[in-house]
């Protein structure tokens, strides 16, 4: 039977255990559906996905139903993206205060993720990344043939990048020059905010290198003013070794709809991403639910606030389970440990009670020891902290 013949780079990528996409909805939806099966299980709770718990804003949903009741619903459907993306890119200019032509749209932030490494990245060269971190980073810049370099973060400072951190960070900037720092903020898994006096001094610090600095915002949302963006891409505007990625997956609860977008001022590295992106990354219907979801800025306001009612009312909970260990955070994700159970024991005899968390991407000690969770509405966090109270 005629088998396709892979190229060097993916042989290398398969050699090196790199998975890609792995169906991971897929194989989450057949292990809830074990779950049901062997433990007799009526609720499954999925504290694994970063989204929002409440949805978008309910004028969002009732757009998408207006427009599904049109008449001319079917002509809707039958085009390409059209004018809608300009007055998206002119929208979201305006909003941040830049030029429409510094950003460029994606299907979500991981395919931009994707087509940055693939624009800039070889075999051999560096790439920085602070430990813990969202797992894409380093998965995208190791089927690159990259090498990883790690800033590990320490749990005695709750995950934070101090000054110590920074002055680490600067001797490895000396001494490697990475091609791209990726940098989440706030980070994925521990949702940390890094104060913007530090942030600015990594840029500051990295203007003069040939290096790419990626602050993915995925969860800037959660740090908004009202009706505002407090990016980094607008503290400093225009440096050129700057790249910025926003989402509508996380506090607009959108993911479904699968748009992210990079704000750049540099026009090589536009081209490139351009070059290596196909020609109609995101649908018309998600770039309509998008432009409507900015006229709806206010319901960010009201998921901040939820957020961090439900995120200080699960700390004060959990502080009365002394075997528990929480680590506060500035978004609506945060990492816990349990003082006799690994990472490993303590997610599975959760998933035994239907509740479901993230492992901690790596094989270090905080791998080994923490999970994380991506709170719920007020009940189903309740539940959560019943279950560990009782494990
Ligand atoms: C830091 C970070 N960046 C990007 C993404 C991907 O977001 P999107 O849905 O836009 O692809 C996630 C999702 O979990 C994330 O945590």
């Amino acid at each position: 039977m005629p088998i396709a013949r892979l190229n060097i780079a993916t042989k290398k990528a398969f050699s090196r255990q790199i998975r890609g996409y792995t169906d991971s909805e897929k194989t989450a939806h057949d292990r809830v559906c074990e779950i049901i099966a062997e433990c007799n299980i009526k609720e499954i709770l999925r504290f694994d996905l970063g989204q929002n718990p409440n949805g978008c804003a309910p004028e969002v949903a009732e757009k998408l139903q207006y427009l599904s009741e049109q008449n001319d619903a079917h002509l809707i459907l039958k085009n390409y993206p059209g004018p809608e993306i300009s007055n998206l890119r002119d929208k979201l200019a305006n909003m941040h205060g830049i030029s429409p032509d510094q950003l460029l749209f994606s299907a979500g932030t991981e395919q931009m993720i994707g087509l940055i490494a693939r624009s800039i990245l070889e075999e051999k060269d560096s790439i920085l990344v602070n430990r813990p971190s969202f797992f894409v980073f380093e998965n995208v810049s190791n089927k690159m043939g990259a090498h990883i370099l790690h800033l590990d973060l320490n749990v005695d400072s709750g995950f934070n990048w101090t000054e110590q951190t920074l002055e680490r960070f600067k001797v490895m900037q000396k001494q490697y020059i990475p091609k791209i720092i990726w940098i989440a903020n706030p980070n994925n898994p521990t949702g940390q905010a890094i104060a913007d006096d530090i942030l600015e001094e990594i840029l500051r610090f990295t203007a003069n290198y040939p290096t790419l600095v990626v602050i993915d915002e995925a969860y800037g949302e959660y740090l908004d003013p009202p009706n505002g963006f407090k990016s980094i891409s607008q503290i400093v505007p225009n440096q050129r070794n700057l790249l910025v990625l926003r989402t509508f997956s996380k506090a607009y609860g959108l993911a479904s709809i699968r748009l992210g977008y990079a704000i750049t001022s540099d026009e090589n590295l536009s081209a490139a991403i351009r070059l290596h992106s196909n020609a109609y990354p995101v649908s018309e219907l998600s770039i309509m639910l998008a432009n409507f979801a900015l006229n709806h800025m206010d319901y960010l306001e009201q998921t901040r606030q939820e957020t961090i009612r439900c995120r200080k009312q699960f700390l004060e909970w959990t502080k009365s389970i002394p075997k528990l260990e929480v680590i506060n955070s500035d978004c609506s994700i945060l990492m816990l440990k349990h003082k006799h159970y690994d990472s490993i024991t303590l997610r599975r005899l959760l998933e035994k009670l239907g509740i479901f968390t993230s492992s901690i991407p790596g094989s270090d000690e905080i791998a080994k020891s923490f999970i994380r969770i991506s709170l719920g509405r007020e009940r189903e966090n309740r539940i959560l902290y019943e279950q560990l109270r009782c494990i």
